[in-house]
């Protein structure tokens, strides 16, 4: 037997009916905010994710899934879904369309991580990406369709918020870390030594036990905001606490990708052990610019599927019921058997789900596979329903039988 791939999962019949209702929630918040679905392929050129997510980042440096295609090109798995929609626009020239561009996706991601609970090799992301809009407005609307979706789901979590401002505060701020950590360099890890020369912001998101405790103590990125992404900053805040969504502010949530600036969000449960951020998400502004584009601000988030899920599953979330058919129908002999075929492809066609036997049971049988499929009402087809052209169909919830003539079967279920 040829086993699954570590940290990939299958979705088994019996668990999709879950994922349709996360993705179609998703799908219906997306309608509500206005956003439209964009795809972008699995996989792109190496590049785009180095220049776009970051080479000091763990996702470039340590998980990614890169090969080379037999043209010789390098070529990775997308390991989240911004890079690629931030190509997509400037590849389409997409900044010629009245802005903002709100999108979103669900997709396939693939990071090469140590799989525990929450986290996988491949995984799922709901995402949204807005792009072409500097207004702190808009901030505020995709933490409030990220909170929208939670709420659909009906997971409680916490939403944590941090500036990290521009290019302009974030230059002091880099002086002060360095000023902080230069002594501490010795005691501290071979990653952060790196990051230490090419981007000691990085440095916050170690997660090595001794790093962390000489971060403790780090400078807070909310004391050296410029006066412009103080006030972004306020705005979001305000526009959060007007509509009553409760937050607190994490300074030290730097995020793991390097292309944010300004707001940065997290959604956090401690239902779901250590990898408990189930959304993440944030402003990035130099991201478009950086891929060839022109100068286009864009905020977004994703929340992983997976997560998700077991975050739902651990708490006891409420699922839609699984799907089943609305009537199951017996047939005993050949005749009778291609009757019950003939009225179960009628009502399909109609848009009645509607199910009858492949392996030649027994109508005894038949009853006890219908109750297995959950179906809620059975018919039998004999000889006297072929020549009457009336069935008798049985609702297998209260047991009550019910004469109905078979071209008014369809009416009867709708
Ligand atoms: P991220 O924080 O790297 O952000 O991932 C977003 C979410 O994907 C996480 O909060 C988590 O729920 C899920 N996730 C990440 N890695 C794994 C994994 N190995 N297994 C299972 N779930 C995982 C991004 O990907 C950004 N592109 C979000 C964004 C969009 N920022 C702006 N726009």
């Amino acid at each position: 037997m040829i086993n699954i791939p570590k940290g990939t999962k299958d979705v088994l019949p019996e668990q999709s009916y879950k994922w349709r209702f996360i993705e179609d929630s998703a799908r219906e918040v997306a309608r509500t905010f206005n956003l439209s679905e964009i795809r972008t392929p699995t996989f792109e050129y190496t590049e785009l994710f180095k220049r776009g997510v970051g080479e000091t980042t763990d996702v470039v440096n340590k998980e990614m899934y890169t090969f080379e295609d037999k043209g010789g090109r390098s070529i990775t798995l997308k390991p989240e879904g911004t890079a690629g929609a931030a190509r997509m626009f400037v590849e389409n020239g997409l900044a010629s369309r009245p802005m903002p561009l709100k999108t979103y996706y669900i997709t396939p991601a693939f990071r090469y991580e140590r799989p525990q609970a929450g986290r996988l090799r491949e995984f799922h992301q709901f995402g949204i990406e807005v792009f072409g809009s500097q207004s702190y407005e808009t901030d505020a609307e995709v933490i409030f369709a990220a909170s929208a979706f939670l709420d659909k789901l009906g997971v409680k979590t916490k939403l944590e918020i941090n500036s990290i401002g521009c290019p302009i505060c974030r230059a002091e701020y880099n002086k002060a870390l360095k000023n902080y950590f230069e002594p501490k360099l010795e005691s501290m890890c071979e990653t952060c030594r790196t990051r230490y020369v090419q981007n000691p912001l990085r440095m916050l998101d170690c997660k090595e036990e001794g790093c962390r405790k000489i971060n403790a103590d780090a400078p807070k990125i909310t004391d050296y905001l410029c006066e412009e992404c103080r006030e972004h900053f306020t705005g979001v805040k305000s526009l959060l606490s007007a509509q009553g969504l409760e937050y607190t502010v994490n300074p030290r949530i730097v995020r793991g990708l390097d292309y944010y600036s300004k707001t940065v969000f997290e959604f956090v449960s401690d239902e779901i052990g250590a990898q408990g951020t189930v959304c993440g998400g944030g402003r990035y502004d130099g991201l478009v610019e950086q891929l060839g584009g022109a100068h286009v601000p864009a905020i977004g988030f994703a929340a992983g599927i997976e997560r998700l899920m077991l975050l739902m599953e651990n708490t006891g979330a409420k699922f839609p019921e699984e799907q089943k058919p609305r009537i199951y129908i017996a047939g005993m002999d050949k005749e009778t058997r291609a009757e019950a075929f003939k009225i179960a492809v009628g009502l399909r066609l109609k848009g009645i789900s509607a199910e009858i036997d492949h392996m030649n049971r027994s109508v005894k049988a038949q009853f006890k596979y219908a109750d297995k499929l959950g179906a809620e009402y059975v018919a039998v087809i004999g000889e006297n329903e072929l020549k009457s052209g009336v069935i008798n169909i049985k609702n297998m919830k209260n047991g009550e039988q019910q004469a109905v003539k078979t071209d008014e079967l369809y009416a009867y279920l709708k």
